[in-house]
């Protein structure tokens, strides 16, 4: 085992006696917070928000880990312009654990590759799939939050992650067809739990105005046709200083923490930590076991 491995697992252990009060008296174990980011239309700007999102958390002082869940290409690695050694098909197959799979990026953030894991799990044995759930549900002791970036669109496999996580950031940008998109899924999710926390988040906007107008829009027409609230989360103006770092590989948050997107990046994380997590958050346990009934593992 790695020196890396060795760390995180004396992290773990230390964990078991550090429990947090739940406010009865008696302790609450600890949980992460789980936000799945997803979009309905496609090239929004989610891989952007998750790694840059991830950057400003870690920089409040908050250990966050990503999971990369995209089936067609993972791209989480290409933005931080890394490789990574494992995947999740690595923690499926082979006597790897969480351990080890988690690949190092910047600034303490860690990140895991679904790779073409993720379709896997539905072929999973019941011992296979134990060890897997007990595997995920670790990261509840080693982080606060698990950032999980998917895919757009409407599938079956990405509302499973989207009903799965305590909460969602839903990525919209200012196009017509991106913001009808966004509605279509919102109104998927209103058919199975008109409660879920969802955020909507306004990208590429022109101006605070069209932002804002935007995502008054949504919640408005959600609200009256859905009976769903959506909670707003914030917006990144459009910033040329974002193409230039995608095609650099690196976080724009990193190379320009001064840049407007950078700053947009960073009120977000703070609004979304102002609220606190919704009630009856499950953390990483609660998600994983649900995911994979969605599953029908
Ligand atoms: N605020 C922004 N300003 C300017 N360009 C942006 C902004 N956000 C994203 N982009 C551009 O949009 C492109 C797509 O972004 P990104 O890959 O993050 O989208 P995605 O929603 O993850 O796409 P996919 O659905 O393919 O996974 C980026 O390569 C970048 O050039
Ligand atoms: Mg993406």
């Amino acid at each position: 085992m790695n020196d890396q491995a060795e760390m995180l697992r004396r992290i773990v252990d230390q964990k078991k006696t550090d429990r947090q009060d739940g406010g009865s008296g008696e302790p609450a174990p600890k949980q992460a917070r789980v936000i799945t980011i997803t979009s309905g239309k496609g090239g929004v700007g989610k891989t952007n928000v998750t790694v840059n999102l991830a950057l400003a958390l870690s920089r409040m002082g908050l250990r966050v880990v990503i999971l990369d869940v995209d089936f067609g290409l993972a791209n989480i690695d290409v933005l931080f312009g890394i490789v990574p050694k494992y995947t999740m098909l690595d923690l499926i197959h082979d006597e790897k654990n969480i351990f080890e799979v988690l690949t190092d990026g910047p600034d303490n953030i860690k990140f895991l590759s679904g790779g073409s894991g993720v379709e896997e799990l539905i072929r999973l044995d019941r011992k296979q799939l134990r060890k897997f759930v007990g595997n995920i549900a670790l990261l509840d002791k080693l982080f606060d939050v698990i950032l999980i970036d998917t895919g757009a669109g409407l599938s079956q496999n990405v509302m499973s992650f989207i009903m799965a996580a305590d909460e969602v950031l839903l990525v919209t940008t200012p196009e017509p067809t991106s913001i009808t998109d966004a509605y279509a899924l919102v109104k998927m999710v209103s058919r199975r739990d008109k409660k879920k926390r969802i955020q909507i988040l306004v990208n590429k906007a022109e101006n605070v105005r069209e932002a804002e107008e935007i995502a008054t829009k949504l919640s408005v027409v959600s609200e009256k046709f859905l009976s769903l609230k959506l909670l707003k989360v914030g917006y990144i103006l459009y910033d040329d200083t974002v193409t230039k770092c995608v095609k650099m590989q690196k976080p724009f948050s990193l190379v320009n923490p001064k840049c407007q997107a950078a700053r947009n990046i960073h009120e977000i994380a703070e609004r979304l930590f102002a609220n606190k997590a919704p009630d009856g958050s499950m953390g990483a346990k609660g998600f994983i076991s649900k995911l994979l009934s969605f599953f029908g593992a």
